[in-house]
């Protein structure tokens, strides 16, 4: 069976709502994180539905004994903010798993070749092999930044296949690369948008992730 890159962009009219208000430029900063707060919390609901691993048990009602099912506790869960971006839809994420490990990387695009180098790595030297990742990162634009991502996160022990990424505007650009490099991997995205423009731009997209997070 040939592995296939998994794109999913859930019909939710609170994403579509949240991805209009943040890519209206009128939007200003402080609105602008709370659209991307909320696109943090429901498109990590809609990325762990197969992903949390359970455990079937049961446990006694006031009546009754009854099948049940828990979040199992043994399995590492981490959640990866790409920064600087990436924090802004952590709040969502963090809301859903409270539980997780936060693991920050920074990754820094040059300008002009568009060439990503990391500037910041707080991963562990080995990750356990079993760890769920939710890696965050709104704009997923030429892939260079995510496959430089993951490929951190696989030299050190992850197995794509427990990789879930939240995004949300993703390029055709950054799909095809990450089905090229990653094939396993499933992207959740509020939208995908059609065009790359030469200075790395999502166009429409929404404008520079990171500068309208944090105002600059
Ligand atoms: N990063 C951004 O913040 N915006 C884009 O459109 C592309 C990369």
């Amino acid at each position: 069976m040939t592995l296939q890159l998994r794109v999913y962009v859930p019909p939710h009219p609170l994403i579509k709502h949240w991805l209009a208000v943040a890519r209206d430029q009128a939007t200003p900063s402080v609105l602008f994180r709370s659209a991307m707060t909320e696109l943090g919390r429901w498109l990590t609901y809609e990325a762990i539905r197969e992903w949390l691993p359970t455990i079937d048990t049961q446990v006694n009602t006031p009546l009754a004994p009854c099948a049940a099912s828990f979040i199992n506790p043994e399995v590492p869960l981490a959640v990866i903010p790409i920064l600087r971006a990436g924090l802004a839809l952590m709040e969502g994420a963090q809301a859903l798993l409270p539980l997780a490990s936060v693991y920050h990387i920074g990754v820094v695009r040059n300008e002009e070749t568009l060439e990503p180098s990391v500037y910041l790595n707080k991963f562990p030297s080995q990750f356990d092999p079993q760890t769920r990742v939710l890696i965050t990162e709104p704009m997923l634009a030429t892939g260079g930044t995510i496959t430089t991502v993951m490929g951190e996160l696989t030299q050190r022990g992850i197995d794509p296949a427990f990789v879930r990424i939240v995004s949300v505007v993703a390029s055709p650009p950054a799909l095809q690369k990450l089905n090229v490099t990653y094939p396993g991997l499933v992207v959740y995205t509020a939208t995908i948008d059609e065009t790359v423009n030469d200075k790395g731009y999502i166009v429409p997209g929404l404008g520079d992730a990171g500068d309208r997070t944090f105002g600059t």
